[in-house]
């Protein structure tokens, strides 16, 4: 089984590379922000909720999203090849709980990919990203303030994974192919 977390700063391309990853090792998709969009398309309570974190740049309250992702993380079954967290964990809180919810299981985190893309390349590609997304979050005063959340809440996880001695630093500049590339060589030295 293998079982990876994907992170990096808004617009680092988790989606993306995500998607082909999936392909490739047959994984299982889990992407807390599709997750939420989904529920503020479907205009549920949950996702009014949500949509007000969202739209300033701000995360959504950590019992909040460690309930969406247990839900879903069941909803798999246990016949799978593994899970590609995206976008979750996001704080240390939230390492912690995937902790112990995967121990539990008996089942383990193998790594966790970290893409790094420069500030100036992220902006761009979200506020590209902003002309047709119709996401309430990619313009540029939401994507300032996510920067800084991202440094201030998400980075540490990275910390916590690399004392785990299960990390993976991938630079995130280059064509989509590229990167690929570089993610499929820690991928495949896990198997
Ligand atoms: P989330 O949906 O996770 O957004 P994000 O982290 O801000 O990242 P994005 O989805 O914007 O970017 P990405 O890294 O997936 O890049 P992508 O592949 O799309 O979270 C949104 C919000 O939900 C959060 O702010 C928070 O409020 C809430 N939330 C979610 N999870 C949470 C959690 N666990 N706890 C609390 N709150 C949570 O690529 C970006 C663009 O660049 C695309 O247009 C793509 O086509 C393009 N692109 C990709 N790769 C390349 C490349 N190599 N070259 C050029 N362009 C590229
Ligand atoms: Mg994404």
């Amino acid at each position: 089984m293998l079982n990876i977390i994907i992170c990096g700063a808004p617009g680092c391309g988790k989606g993306t590379q995500s998607d082909l990853i999936v392909e490739k090792y047959k994984l299982k998709h889990l992407s807390t922000g599709d997750l939420l969009r989904k529920e503020i398309a479907n205009k549920s309570e949950l996702g009014q909720v949500a949509e007000s974190f969202i739209s300033k740049g701000n995360l959504v309250p950590d019992e909040m999203i460690i309930n969406i992702l247990a839900k879903n993380i069941e909803a798999f079954g246990n016949d799978i090849n593994g899970i590609i967290l995206d976008g979750f964990p996001r704080t240390l809180a939230q390492a912690e709980v995937l902790e112990t919810m995967m121990s539990k299981n008996s089942k383990e985190i193998n790594v966790l990919v970290d893409l790094s893309v420069k500030k100036e390349e992220l902006i761009d590609r979200l506020l590209k990203r902003g002309q047709t997304s119709g996401r309430s979050d990619d313009n540029m005063e939401t994507i300032t303030k996510r920067l800084e959340v991202y440094e201030k809440q998400t980075a540490p996880v990275s910390k916590f994974y690399q004392n785990l001695d299960k990390y993976a630093a991938i630079n995130g500049m280059g064509s989509i192919d590229e990167i690929f590339g570089r993610i499929s060589t820690v991928l495949d030295s896990k198997l």
